[in-house]
């Protein structure tokens, strides 16, 4: 059987993601990276860019174009502000055949403005890594999305990548990576604000293990669908509850900005009418909540 052609793979931008996801790739057997930095360019033999270099089997090119013409796969790596720049010093030297992917954490409309900038010269994806690149190497769940996703995804998952493809145009990927930081990090002030009243009550071991017996009980899609099909039908009553809470929070002088908002969010969804819409039963699955609620006029 003939073996598939080694994808020629380079970086743009050689730092942290850059290191650690072409040693993963070298490690799995790819041979013959490249990588462009500015830095990298001028570095003179001892610095340790080419020690970081060699140890990855990367070979550090003098200019954009040079890098365009090693590489046929093109991954950028730059801090998200200089994203765009990136581009457009290696734009002019991109081929049909070429695929850039943007994997630098940049906006949504800069996925789009990157798009848009290379138009039909190359086939682009918007890529967003979503775990920490020294720790998950080029294990590192990536979410990719535009006409260049899937022949990335493709080229790299024999050498190891975890590429997952979303659909969309570029923008989709950058876009999911955000608003899954609405849920991370929004459960990170919950986790933070009830301990501290816990720990207040003294309480805060009980409730930990608690809580995490509870996730750990049941498969978290179960959660998302009781979650929100029962607030649609029992928000007000939810929202009486809460007031309960803040005036417990407000006794302990513990911080409250999440349960305000979680009582604001109960109000709102009362006043739709939900409830009456649905005859009080809980809707089976959450679409007809989410659509509702994209419906509505936004009020804040
Ligand atoms: N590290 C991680 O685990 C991780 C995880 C998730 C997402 N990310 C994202 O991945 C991107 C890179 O992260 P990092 O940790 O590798 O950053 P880093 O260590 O600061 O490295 C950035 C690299 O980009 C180069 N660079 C900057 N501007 C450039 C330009 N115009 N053209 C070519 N190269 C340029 C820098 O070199 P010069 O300044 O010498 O040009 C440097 O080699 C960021 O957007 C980051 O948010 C990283």
């Amino acid at each position: 059987m003939m073996e598939a052609k080694k994808p020629r793979v380079g970086f743009m931008g050689f730092g942290e993601a850059g290191y650690h996801f072409a040693k993963g790739l070298t490690r799995a057997g790819l041979t013959g990276l490249a990588a462009y930095s500015r830095s990298g360019a001028r570095a003179a033999a001892g610095d340790p860019v080419c020690a970081r270099a060699m140890d990855a089997g990367v070979e550090l090119v003098k200019s954009p174009r040079e890098l365009c013409r090693r590489a046929d796969i093109i991954i950028a790596v730059t801090p998200g502000k200089n994203a765009l720049a990136a581009l457009r010093s290696a734009r002019r030297y991109l081929r049909p055949d070429h695929v850039y992917v943007d994997a630098s954490a940049a906006a949504v409309g800069a996925m789009e403005k990157a798009a848009a900038l290379i138009g039909g010269k190359a086939a682009f994806a918007d890529a967003a890594i979503l775990g920490p690149v020294p720790l998950e190497g080029v294990r590192v769940l990536m979410l990719a999305s535009g006409p260049g996703a899937a022949p990335f995804r493709d080229a790299l998952a024999p050498y190891g990548a975890n590429v997952q493809v979303i659909e969309g145009a570029p923008g989709a990927a950058s876009a999911m990576k955000l608003i899954r930081s609405v849920f991370m990090k929004g459960l990170t002030g919950l986790l933070l604000e009830s301990m501290e009243a816990a720990e207040r009550c003294g309480i805060r071991g009980a409730l930990e293990a608690d809580i995490s017996r509870w996730v750990d009980e049941r498969p978290f899609s179960q959660v998302i669908n009781r979650f929100v099909g029962s607030t649609a039908v029992h928000a007000e009553r939810r929202m009486h509850e809460m007031a309960d809470v803040l005036a417990l929070l407000r006794a302990l002088k513990s911080s409250s900005r999440m349960t305000r908002a979680t009582r604001a969010w109960f109000r709102e969804i009362s006043r739709m009418g939900l409830r009456e819409r649905f005859g009080g039963a809980v809707p089976e699955t959450i679409a007809p909540v989410i659509e509702a609620l994209v419906g509505k006029t936004v009020t804040r």
